[in-house]
């Protein structure tokens, strides 16, 4: 209670105490513990949000979202496929509401547009691929990066920051409203966002993002805030991490390079084509203070002071 009470000064966050999340809680229970018990504990909070969905909210920790993807997972794993199917066709039903372009609904990850993508994500990393359909995804990230492209448009950031995205005309850093969540969600290979938009609209949004970070490695709560006074989730490095940590984990993932069904270009192996490139852009990683664009970016004295590092 006393929780809730502090809700309307700290963030929106501790709207999330309901009934959807205990649901959510007696599924972990049940994962860690694979104690049938704990699964039926579930499905009763599940009944119970089933029973008040608002048709308000469209996010997974805020709107019906939450209760429709848990309770498709619930009754999934309790082999009721029929009920499981229901509550993903009233999920999919959302979907009108989210892509249409003349909602004025936000895109960050706690009433926005990432939250639903993370329900339909959600679904289908426990039921299984094809529980929710690729198209339905699909059109999510789709309306995410026309939003964040509009918004970059308008604020002329097109060059520095080609997805840019604000909740209550504030262009918020953190997870719970601002970009980390979103490029976070853009960034899961279930998301299925294709590689030209990763590297040409999100890598370079991430990386003007980095530079915001203070000298005291927090992350800012907004772009123009320069407050370094938030350090949570909702605002600040501890949800920006996660979102580096993908972007790194992508860099890994061109290492597969060619196993992808990418176009191969002219020439597979040289540095601005191909896999000398990759590399170089793998090498720069271990270290980024002394990166430089190949063949064109001289070094600073000061980068090169830094290469020096054992790693
Ligand atoms: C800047 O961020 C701090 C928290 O880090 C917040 O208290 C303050 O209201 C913000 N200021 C503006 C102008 O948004």
């Amino acid at each position: 209670k006393d929780l809730l009470k502090r809700k309307n000064k700290h963030s929106s966050i501790l709207l999330v105490i309901n009934f959807d999340s205990i649901a959510l809680l007696y599924l972990q229970l049940y994962r860690v513990t694979c104690d049938q018990s704990y699964l039926l504990r579930s499905l009763d909070y599940v009944k119970r949000t089933l029973r008040n969905l608002n048709g308000r909210r469209v996010t997974f920790l805020c709107g019906d979202a939450g209760p429709l993807a848990v309770g498709a997972v619930v009754y999934h794993k309790l082999k009721s496929d029929c009920e499981s199917q229901e509550c993903i066709t009233k999920l999919l039903q959302l979907q009108r509401t989210i892509v249409s372009r003349d909602s004025d609904l936000p895109d960050e990850l706690l009433y926005g547009r990432a939250g639903y993508l993370y329900a339909l994500l959600y679904v289908n990393t426990e039921i299984g691929p094809g529980a929710v359909c690729e198209s339905a995804i699909k059109e999510v990230v789709s309306a995410i990066i026309e939003s964040g492209k509009a918004l970059s448009r308008e604020e002329k950031k097109v060059e520095r920051c080609p997805l840019l995205f604000q909740w209550h005309k504030k262009q918020y850093v953190g997870a719970a409203h601002g970009m980390a969540g979103i490029y976070y969600m853009l960034m899961q290979p279930a998301a299925k966002v294709d590689q030209e938009t990763l590297t040409e609209m999100v890598k370079p949004s991430i990386d003007y993002m980095r530079h915001k970070r203070f000298r005291s490695g927090n992350y800012p709560s907004s772009l123009s805030n320069e407050t370094d006074r938030l350090v949570h989730w909702c605002h600040g490095a501890p949800g920006v991490i996660h979102m580096l940590m993908q972007a790194h984990k992508f860099a890994e993932w061109c290492l597969d390079y060619g196993a992808h069904g990418c176009r191969i270009p002219d020439r597979p192996y040289s540095l601005f084509e191909g896999m000398a490139g990759t590399v170089h852009f793998l090498s720069d990683i271990l270290a980024p203070e002394a990166s430089r664009f190949p063949a064109f970016e001289l070094s600073s004295s000061q980068g090169d002071t830094k290469v020096q590092k054992d790693y």
